[in-house]
Order: C-alpha cells, then sequence, then structure tokens
C-alpha cells in the first residue's frame, strides 16, 4: 500500500464518518477553504491532554463565551482562568495555558506563530501540541503522534517492537504516511478512527478503511497491538 493511496483511504473515510467537534472545520466547509482557528485548535488540544473528548466539550464552549480570543485570555485574571480550569485536572495545564496566551499577545501581536519550531517556543507547547496544531491549523505536514495514532500505527504494521521504544519508528512512519493534501485532516481522520474503529479492546475491523491493508488483522489479532514491554504474547 502506497503512502498516497493509504491517506486517500483514509481521508475518504473521514469525510463520511468524521465526529463533529466544536473546534473543527468540518470537511464539507473545509472543502470550500475555511481553515480552523488557530486560537480553538490550541485550546482544544491543551484541553484534550489526558481528558476525554466528551468531558472537553462543554469546556471548551464555556472558554470560548468567556475569551472569545486569545487576547481575551492573555488580559484574563488568572484566578478566573483557574476556576474556569476546575474540574478538568492537571492545572499545571491551565498555568500554562495563561502564559502561552500572554506571549502570543505580548510576543507576536495575537498572532499563533505557523510553524512546529515557533510553536514549540511558547510556554506548554511540547511537541505534541506543535504539531498538531501547525497540522490542524495551518496545513502544515507535520508527524502528528498520539496515543491513538500510536495504536493505529503499531496495527497498520503489526509493530513487534513495544511502546515506548518503538516511538521513533512510529514518528518516521506517520511522517511518511502524512499527505501534503490535507495534513490537518489526515492527523485527526487518524484520531477519529482510533477512537471510534481501532479501539484498545475489540476493534470493529470490519468498518476500517485499512481493512485489506493492516499487517495486524492479516497476521495476528490486532488486539494485542501495539505491544506492551513485559508482556509475553498470548
Ligand atoms: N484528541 C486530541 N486532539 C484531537 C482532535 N483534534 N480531534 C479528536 N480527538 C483529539
Amino acid at each position: 500500500l502506497k503512502a498516497t493511496e493509504a491517506a486517500t483511504l483514509l481521508l475518504n473515510w473521514y469525510d463520511r464518518h468524521h465526529r463533529d467537534l466544536p473546534w473543527r472545520v468540518s470537511p464539507p466547509m473545509a472543502a470550500r477553504g475555511a481553515v480552523a482557528d488557530p486560537y480553538h485548535v490550541w485550546l482544544s488540544e491543551v484541553m484534550l491532554q489526558q481528558t476525554t473528548v466528551q468531558a472537553v466539550k462543554a469546556y471548551f464552549d464555556k472558554f470560548l463565551k468567556l475569551w472569545p480570543t486569545v487576547e481575551n485570555l492573555a488580559a484574563a485574571e488568572t484566578e478566573e482562568v483557574m476556576k474556569a480550569w476546575a474540574g478538568l485536572g492537571y492545572y499545571a495545564r491551565a498555568r500554562n495555558l495563561k502564559k502561552c496566551a500572554e506571549a502570543v499577545a505580548r510576543d507576536h501581536g495575537g498572532r499563533f506563530p505557523e510553524t512546529e519550531e515557533g510553536l514549540k517556543a511558547l510556554p506548554g507547547i511540547g511537541d505534541y501540541t506543535a504539531a498538531a496544531v501547525a497540522a490542524i491549523a495551518f496545513d502544515q505536514r507535520s508527524a502528528v503522534l498520539d496515543g491513538n495514532i500510536e495504536r493505529v500505527i503499531s496495527r497498520l504494521h503489526a509493530i513487534e517492537t513495544p511502546l515506548p521504544a518503538a516511538k521513533p519508528a512510529m514518528r518516521r512512519l506517520v511522517s511518511e504516511l502524512t499527505p501534503s493534501d490535507r495534513p490537518g485532516d489526515f492527523a485527526q481522520a487518524m484520531m477519529d478512527l482510533g477512537a471510534t474503529i481501532c479501539t484498545p479492546k475489540r476493534p470493529a475491523c470490519a468498518l476500517c478503511p485499512f481493512r485489506s491493508n493492516c499487517r495486524a488483522l492479516a497476521v495476528a489479532d490486532p488486539e494485542t497491538f501495539p505491544r506492551k514491554a513485559g508482556k509475553k504474547e498470548k
């Protein structure tokens, strides 16, 4: 399976089955050239670290009502931001959120940097968030790798090396698979596939766009990927 064919299979699936999420510009509008607001993408990605999509939705809406722009958030009282964050957990994320908004407002005129490097220089933005924002908000062909995507990749290629040792190889494979056309949709399609089809338990392989190309499905039980260190094969 060539990378371009894999990307096409996945994007066709995404066009039909993507989740409608408040921070997304869904494919019909995206096809007309609409792009996601970097502030929305960044805010959602920070909230989604260690919190479920379902729980994040309400917080995302609340934050945008309170602070419609990154400059509004930068100007907010830290106390107010912490209060609005209550319930999401991992409070260091909220502190960094505020610091990052201040840096964008103060050092970048309220506009997020458009490259992974530029994004990574901001407080609280690590490899994952920089890659996700660059791809989703700025259409950069960055390699986005989260837990869902690791699982999809490990099954697609039946990767025997356990995590975290397999990460560099996975990053290379994602990077090869990521298309230059719609890289942000590609990343989100991998996330949706991992969340709805290529699930940790009892994956719905019959519905998967990669069902004819998945090494794990061909040679073994997909559920046993990604391999875990210290566990013998069952
Ligand atoms: N998890 C983290 N980021 C996400 C996104 N943009 N869409 C769906 N799930 C996600």
